[in-house]
């Protein structure tokens, strides 16, 4: 079959034909690969910026692709998954020793000793077809179709959220009337994650400001109006980001959210989620003081569990035909398996999500 693979140490990516003898038995699946995302974990395996990045035990090639959508085939015994169904596979498996691992929270895994498709120790969906556990994958709602291939990355941005909402039961964060609507949430960059991060606080009440060192482009405009957040072009001044509770960069430049954090209110959150900026920056007593003072929590956060996947799917339906064509307007390009390396390298102006088309 035809998959991408790298060599990790080595930069590119290619097309190539390979044989994994993948069988299916019990409480495997046989899977079709309908659609695969690309993102900046993919752009840092080919330019082989990703430290990381390994092959399974056994190979010196990795099938790249973490964010699959695939059609099931055929089924072993006890699966609960019927020949037609759509399903989406989880990224992280588990290292079988840890208590998180166990019940299956490998996001929160204590040994590191995971793997991940496609970025770690075990092959990925950049391939026509693969076989699985069913325990690993997540069925699509009849009403989310193709739209589902957006569910890994929503996966990290729930996670994230549901981790800030459980830290912030350190006090009482609720507003008055119960809800968050008295909350504001300011998140630095507006690719996919910034917009899911907007979307996600959006619906569960919060005030939303996105931030980027540039005016918005015409997309981005149109799911700014849609979804009802506030772009601000931090390049002009920070004078329109709005005092925030929660601070989230997704950009990995900490000369893109250091500054902001003047805007941060008491007992309020900084998530992190970007990686891989490449840029040097200095913590400071003053800054340290404030973290103090002000009560700060600085969360990190990677990865999802699968139920972290079930939710984001339930969202993706609700935004369907609550943000009328916008989760369609975010997969800006879709492409060949045979342009996969020029996808993943060329980072186009205006492109929010590329998506590779490996199957109807
Ligand atoms: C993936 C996660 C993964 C992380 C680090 C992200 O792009 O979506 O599943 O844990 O990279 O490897
Ligand atoms: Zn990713």
């Amino acid at each position: 079959m035809k998959a991408i693979i790298v060599r990790p140490g080595e930069k590119g990516a290619v097309l190539k034909d390979i044989d994994l003898k993948e069988n299916v038995g019990e409480n495997k699946v046989k899977l079709r690969t309908l659609r695969v995302g690309i993102c900046g974990t993919d752009r840092g395996i080919v330019t082989g910026k990703l430290s990381f990045t390994r092959a399974p035990e056994g190979f010196n090639y990795l099938v790249l692709g973490h964010e699959g959508l695939a059609r099931v085939e055929e089924v072993g015994e006890n699966v609960n998954l019927k020949e037609g169904d759509l399903v989406v596979p989880v990224v992280r498996r588990g290292c079988g020793k840890c208590s998180n691992c166990k019940i299956g929270r490998q996001d929160f895994c204590e040994t590191g000793e995971f793997i991940e498709a496609g970025i770690r120790g075990k092959h990925g969906f950049m391939r026509e077809e693969f076989v699985d556990d069913a325990k690993y994958l997540v069925k699509v709602p009849r009403d989310l179709g193709e739209l589902a291939v957006l569910t890994e990355p929503l996966s990290n941005v729930m996670k994230a959220y549901n981790e800030l909402v459980f830290v912030q039961k350190r006090s009482v964060w609720n507003c008055e009337d119960s809800t968050f609507g008295c909350r504001r949430a300011t998140i630095v960059g507006s690719g996919p994650i910034g917009q899911f991060f907007a979307m996600v606080f959006k619906t569960n009440g919060f005030d939303v400001t996105v931030v980027n060192r540039r005016e918005p482009n015409q997309i981005e405009e149109k799911i700014s109006k849609t979804v009802g957040y506030s772009f601000v072009d931090t390049s002009k001044g920070l004078e329109d980001v709005p005092d925030s509770d929660v601070i989230v960069d997704t950009s990995g430049y900490p000369s893109a959210f250091i500054p902001l954090l003047k805007k941060m209110k008491r007992n309020g959150v900084l998530l992190l989620f970007g990686t891989v900026g490449g840029e040097k920056d200095e913590i400071y007593s003053d800054l340290i003081t404030f973290f103090v003072e002000y009560n700060i929590s600085v969360i990190g956060s990677v990865n999802a569990s699968k139920l972290d996947f079930e939710q984001g799917m339930t969202l993706l339906s609700v935004w369907k035909t609550r943000y009328n064509g916008v989760l369609q307007d975010m997969i800006t390009k879709i492409v060949k398996p045979e342009e996969t390396q020029d996808a993943i390298l060329e980072k186009q102006k205006g492109s929010i999500k590329t998506v590779i088309e490996w199957s109807k």
